[in-house]
């Protein structure tokens, strides 16, 4: 094995994208504005990072088939997050610390360091015994052509206690050292219940790493494996966020508190779902050119997920896989975080509509037309302090048997998501929405593209987003309130087109 089989493997992979990726454009589910892969299948976004003047998502990557399987990290840039060029494959199984079937280059993170553009992955394959995950490095001078390095990997050992579950390195630099921080399992491992936690690990050069302790786990509660995680400051604050395995319906969490680098120590004071959605996985942060901290995120699930039932319905066509529009992480006032669509998505807006103030009366049914009803965005304002309802409804996507209904349950103080497919399956998922009361009006911002919804609420607090293979013909958006009348403040719609 060698660099020169690393470089065969690239070649094979990217001819079998240029074969697919003709037949995956055409897939009828093929999302406009929302980052797919040529062809094949994709799961987290990678190596996030602004450098030498674009931004670079790398992803776990399957070029050959629309399943998970044999990783590869796939690659492209952009000037603005939204309009991605594909690049080259950056890299393809070939040692045998991460060539196997059932593995490849797991997920991980990118640095600069010296001008080079460095890949910090996880090495997966499997023995008798079972999973091995190691850490393992790769770099670049043009930020294209990667070469692994060739004393991989440069994390073999496991940490004390851990199980086999070792993966995701986030690389971050504090006070001219190297950070890495890599998701873990206590115990038993992530499918016996061990306990989830985030090991951290020291370096002056990227390849001597010194152990220095988990710096945040699970009490028995907070799920079995912690994977992807990501630790960042926010204006006076640090964020520790992981994606949690069986942590029942939540898989994206923040904690905010405090990081104590010199005792290995995260603190925290509070706790947050990042989004409460079907679809929703893995983000990873990256801090841009204008000081924004960005998260991109996997917009599916695992089979191990409560509500999972399959991938959705593109494999068929090709393809699987996208990720949700990426969200600027905000701090507010009373420390708490926001998850805002980013602003260069308004870049994509036609077809302008707005709706001034009005009554829906008890138990009426408005159609709202925005742009096409497929792709398209919505900003709703809803006075909560007049309004008698008792419901209020917004249905999209909405076809003889299907569509998404959003339930603001002003009785129960709570948000309800829930999708009915042409199948009549229906799914819901519910959380509480004012956790403090006062709140005179409530904003609602929705984004729709092929086969997905995304739903910002409550001040950008709280999300929820969802995948949906509904039939083109299904694209009636109305609003309705129930058992009271609901004063609307203001809606404005948008199409959204991708040029
Ligand atoms: C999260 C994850 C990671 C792993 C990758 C494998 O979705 O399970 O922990 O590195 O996917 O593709």
């Amino acid at each position: 094995m060698s660099d020169k089989t690393h470089k065969q493997n690239l070649v094979r992979a990217q001819n079998a994208v240029m074969e697919n990726e003709g037949f995956a454009k055409k897939g009828r589910y093929r999302q406009q504005y929302h980052f797919t892969a040529p062809a094949g299948w994709i799961n987290d976004p990678n190596g996030l990072i602004f450098w030498h003047g674009q931004y670079h998502l790398f992803y776990q990557y399957n070029p050959y088939e629309a399943v998970w399987g044999g990783i590869h990290w796939g690659h492209a840039v952009s000037n603005d997050v939204i309009h991605w060029e594909h690049l080259p494959i950056a890299l393809a199984p070939s040692e045998p610390y991460d060539d196997h079937p059932q593995g490849g280059c797991f997920s991980g993170s990118a640095v600069d360091d010296d001008d080079k553009l460095v890949l910090l992955y996880t090495a997966a394959s499997e023995s008798d015994h079972g999973p091995v995950q190691t850490q393992c490095l790769a770099t670049s001078k043009d930020g294209i052509i990667f070469e692994k390095y060739k004393n991989n990997p440069i994390i073999r050992e496991l940490p004390p206690d851990a199980s086999a579950d070792f993966r995701d390195p986030k690389v971050l630099k504090y006070k001219d050292s190297w950070y890495l921080i890599v998701g873990s399992s206590l115990g038993e491992g992530a499918r016996r219940g061990g306990d989830g936690c985030v090991q951290m690990y020291k370096s002056a050069d990227l390849i001597k790493w010194e152990y220095c302790g988990a710096i945040a786990r699970s009490n028995g509660k907070l799920g079995t494996m912690w994977e992807c995680p990501d630790l960042f400051p926010l204006g006076d604050k640090w964020v520790l966020m992981f994606s949690p395995m069986f942590y029942g319906e939540r898989k994206a969490i923040y904690l905010l508190g405090d990081m104590d680098f010199d005792n290995a120590l995260f603190s925290w004071e509070y706790e947050g779902e990042i989004d409460c959605g079907f679809d929703y996985y893995a983000p990873q942060s990256f801090l841009d050119n204008k000081g924004r901290r960005i998260l991109i995120a996997w917009a599916n699930g695992w089979e191990w997920m409560p509500w999972w039932k399959d991938f959705g319905q593109t494999a068929g066509e090709g393809w699987c896989g996208h990720f949700a529009i990426p969200r600027e992480v905000r701090l507010t006032k009373d420390n708490c975080l926001q998850f805002v669509p980013i602003n260069e998505l308004e870049s994509l807006r036609t077809d302008y509509e707005e709706y001034p103030a009005f009554i829906l009366g008890a138990d009426e049914r408005k159609e709202i037309y925005a742009g096409d009803g497929i792709y398209c965005e919505l900003v709703l304002n809803i006075d909560i302090s007049t309004s008698t309802a008792k419901q209020v409804v917004l249905v999209v996507r909405q076809g003889e048997n299907e569509g998404v209904r959003i339930i603001l349950s002003l009785d129960d103080k709570e948000v309800l998501f829930e999708r009915m497919d042409s199948r009549g399956q229906v799914d819901m998922l519910k959380r509480q929405i004012f956790p403090d009361f006062g709140i005179d009006s409530l904003k609602m911002h929705l984004f729709l593209d092929t086969c997905s919804v995304e739903l910002f609420i409550l001040d950008y607090k709280m999300s929820f987003s969802g995948n949906i293979y509904f039939d083109e013909n299904s694209n009636h958006l109305f609003l309705e309130s129930k058992c009271g009348h609901t004063k609307i403040n203001s809606i404005h719609t948008y199409g959204l087109t991708m040029c």
